[in-house]
C-alpha cells in the first residue's frame, strides 16, 4: 500500500500513515516521502516499531550520518550507538539522571530554539527523532517554519539579512543558560563555525531563515548589535504563526529539515518520568556558506 499523506497544518507539518519503516522502503514511497519533506519540513510517522538499525536504515536514505557530540564528552559513557544523539534524561544504567547531573545541565540547551548542529561546520540538513518512552504530561517538541518567517520580513529587511554571516558555537547556547564549565579539549574539538543568515533550500526553491540559540554574533557587525539583531530574528521566527507544537506518542519518528525549522524541548517533569528518545541525524552537503558561495573575511 503506498504511503499516505495527512497535513497536520496547510504547509508545515504531515503525517505520513501507510508506510512500515522498520522494512525496506520501496522507491515510490520514498519519493513521495521526500517530496512531502520538502514541501513540509516536519514529517511524522506514527507507531513505527524500529530497532536501532532499522532507525539509522531509514535515515541514511536523507544522506550521511553525523556522530553525536557526546563522543567528545568525557564525563559519561554513552547509553546509545555512537550514531545516535540521546535525547533523553537517562543515565547509561537508563536511571532517571539526578538534579545536579552534568549532562541534565548539558541538555538543558534543547529547551532554547536552536537547529541542530549548526555549531558543527558541517551542520545538520535532517534529524530522525524516535520516542521510545514518554512522560504522561509535557515533555512536547515545539517547531518554527523559518520559510514562512522569512517570507514575513518587510523586502528591506530580507535583502540587509540576505548577505550577512553568524557565528555559531555550541558554546553560545549554553552559556546562555550559564553553563561555562567546559574542558579546553571540549572546547577545542567544537571551536565556532560561520553559517548564513538566509539560505536557500534547494528541493524546494524556498528561503530560509537560518537561526539559532547557537549563533553569538554577525561578522562585521559589533558584538552586541548583532546579538540584538540574532534575538530579534528569533522572536519574529518563533511567533505563534511559524510554530507547530508536537505532542508525542509512543514510538512516533519524527523528520525535521534542519536548514529551515528551529525546534525546542519543552518542560517536562523529568526528575521524575524517564522520557527516551533517539535522533539519527543526517549530514548536511557542506557548510551553509559554501552552499551559498559566501566568502567570509577572517576576523
Ligand atoms: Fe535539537
Amino acid at each position: 500500500m503506498a504511503a499516505i499523506i495527512y497535513p497536520v497544518t496547510p504547509s508545515f507539518a504531515a503525517e505520513i500513515g501507510d508506510v512500515d519503516l522498520s522494512a525496506p522502503i520501496e522507491p515510490a514511497d520514498l519519493a513521495a516521502i521526500k517530496e512531502a519533506f520538502a514541501t513540509y519540513a516536519v514529517l511524522i510517522f506514527p507507531d513505527q516499531q524500529l530497532s536501532q538499525d532499522q532507525h539509522l536504515d531509514f535515515a541514511r536514505h536523507f544522506g550521511p550520518l553525523e556522530t553525536t557530540i557526546g563522543v567528545y564528552r568525557r564525563d559519561a559513557p554513552l547509553r546509545v550507538r555512537k550514531e545516535f544523539a540521546d535525547v533523553s534524561n537517562l543515565t547509561h544504567d537508563n536511571e532517571v539522571w539526578g538534579k545536579d547531573s552534568r549532562l541534565r545541565l548539558f541538555q538543558l540547551g534543547n529547551r532554547l530554539w536552536h537547529t541542530d548542529s549548526s555549531f558543527k561546520r558541517r551542520p545538520a540538513l535532517a534529524s530522525l527523532l524516535y520516542a521510545r518512552s514518554i512522560p504522561p504530561v509535557g515533555g512536547h517538541t515545539e517547531f518554527a517554519d523559518e520559510r514562512a518567517a522569512y517570507d514575513a520580513l518587510p523586502e528591506a529587511t530580507k535583502r540587509r539579512l540576505d548577505s550577512l554571516v553568524a557565528e555559531h558555537s555550541i558554546f553560545t547556547s549554553r552559556a546562555r543558560l550559564g553553563f561555562t564549565n567546559f574542558t579546553d579539549e571540549e572546547r577545542r574539538q567544537m571551536p565556532p563555525v560561520p553559517q548564513v543568515l538566509v539560505r536557500t533550500i534547494p528541493e524546494s526553491g524556498r528561503k530560509s531563515l537560518y537561526l539559532a540559540s547557537h549563533a553569538g554574533r554577525i561578522f562585521g557587525m559589533p558584538d552586541a548589535e548583532g546579538r540584538a539583531l540574532i534575538d530579534e530574528l528569533v522572536a519574529h521566527a518563533t511567533q505563534r504563526q511559524f510554530v507547530y507544537t508536537h505532542r508525542w506518542r509512543l514510538r512516533d519518528l519524527v523528520i525535521w529539515d534542519n536548514r529551515c525549522t528551529m525546534h525546542r524541548g519543552m518542560e517536562f517533569d523529568d526528575l521524575r518520568w524517564k522520557r527516551d528518545m533517539q535522533r539519527a541525524t543526517v549530514s548536511d552537503i557542506a557548510n551553509s556558506c559554501e552552499q551559498e558561495g559566501v566568502v567570509i573575511e577572517a576576523a
